[in-house]
């Protein structure tokens, strides 16, 4: 039996942010961050070095990394966005200590999102695995379209134990299960598990479900009882890839609290105060708060 503790991952300022449209400022950003800290959240994707070309909202990320500085002193975990050695630079003189690589496992959204085939981008995580390990930090996997690529259609698991594998081969401590347009169900999540635990422990594992057709929380549920106790969410629900066409908000990290906090399984984060954050970053950046738990505590 896994033991009830579950690690949880706020992409927020990093999913959450880079497809928002107006440029957000700097300083919302550091708040943003700060403020999640505060919650209690332990591990926070703080932002992205990838071509600003690309992403052009994350383009701040070394300023973002400098202006939180004493919170990562304080223990706080930030992770960073790096597919390719330019990132890993970046995010190495910006002070990241762990790095996130990733890759689809479909080719139509690899080529969309990153400009190359799968296995380009794996030999490309490859090398940033190699040079980061080297360097002492920690490297995390995510692969993309799990269940279903915006341009190819429907994912095979066998591509996605594929991109797992490899990952896991090169080093990765953990790879995250990408839902990016948000489309599968647990039935989806089930069997996909199925085939990965046949390879891989599920301390290896994590989930990553955007909740375009509101299976986020019911695809956490069913990876939790199959043994998965890592997940990624983003407060007021905010995220989506901007090459990921129709893709919405991530899992809202209020409503990931809530179900597991009624469940029993404690997370260490206040959920009010978690609320209160996800009402402040919708406002700042004009969006409506997507977080089911959230909207309806604010009601209270
Ligand atoms: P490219 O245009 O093919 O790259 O992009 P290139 O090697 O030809 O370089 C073009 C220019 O970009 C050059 O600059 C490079 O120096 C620069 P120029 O000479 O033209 O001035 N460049 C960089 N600059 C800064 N940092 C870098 C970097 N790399 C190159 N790291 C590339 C290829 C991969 C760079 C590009 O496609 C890219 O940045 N893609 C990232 C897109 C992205 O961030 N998507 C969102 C994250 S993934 C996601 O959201 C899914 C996830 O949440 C999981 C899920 O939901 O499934 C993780
Ligand atoms: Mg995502």
């Amino acid at each position: 039996q896994p033991s009830s503790a579950v690690r949880i991952l706020e992409v927020g300022p990093r999913d959450g942010l880079q497809n928002i449209k107006t440029s957000v400022p700097t300083s919302i950003k550091v708040d943003l961050i700060r403020k999640l800290a505060a919650t209690g959240l332990r591990n926070i994707e703080a932002t992205s070095f990838v071509s600003p070309k690309w992403v052009p909202q994350l383009a701040d990320g070394a300023d973002v990394m400098a202006q939180i500085s004493n919170l990562r002193k304080e223990g706080l975990n930030v992770p960073v966005l790096a597919p390719n050695p330019k990132g890993l630079t970046n995010a190495i003189k910006a002070g990241a200590e762990e790095v996130v690589v990733f890759a689809s496992a479909t080719e139509g959204f690899s080529k969309r999102n990153q400009n190359c085939t799968v296995d380009e981008a794996l030999d490309g995580a490859q090398q940033v695995v190699e040079q980061a390990k080297g360097q002492g930090l920690r490297v995390r996997g995510v692969v993309s379209c799990i269940f279903a690529d915006p341009y190819t259609g429907r994912t095979s698991p066998s591509e996605v134990l594929h991109v797992v594998k490899r990952f896991l081969n090169m080093g990765c401590y953990e790879v995250g299960l990408g839902d990016t347009v948000g489309v599968g169900t647990p039935k989806d999540t089930q069997i996909l598990l199925e085939l990965l635990l046949k390879h891989v422990s599920p301390n290896l594992l994590a989930g990553h479900f955007h909740d375009t057709y509101g299976q986020a929380i019911a695809n956490v549920s069913r990876a939790y009882d199959m043994g998965i106790r890592s997940f990624d969410s983003s407060v007021a629900g905010l995220g989506g890839c901007p090459y990921a066409r129709g893709a919405k908000g991530n899992l809202a990290t209020e409503d990931l609290i809530y179900t597991l906090e009624k469940s029993g399984v404690s997370t260490g984060v206040d959920l009010d105060q978690l609320t209160s954050v996800g009402d402040w970053i919708s406002q700042q950046i004009k969006v409506p708060n997507s977080s089911r738990a959230g909207t309806a505590l604010l009601a209270k």
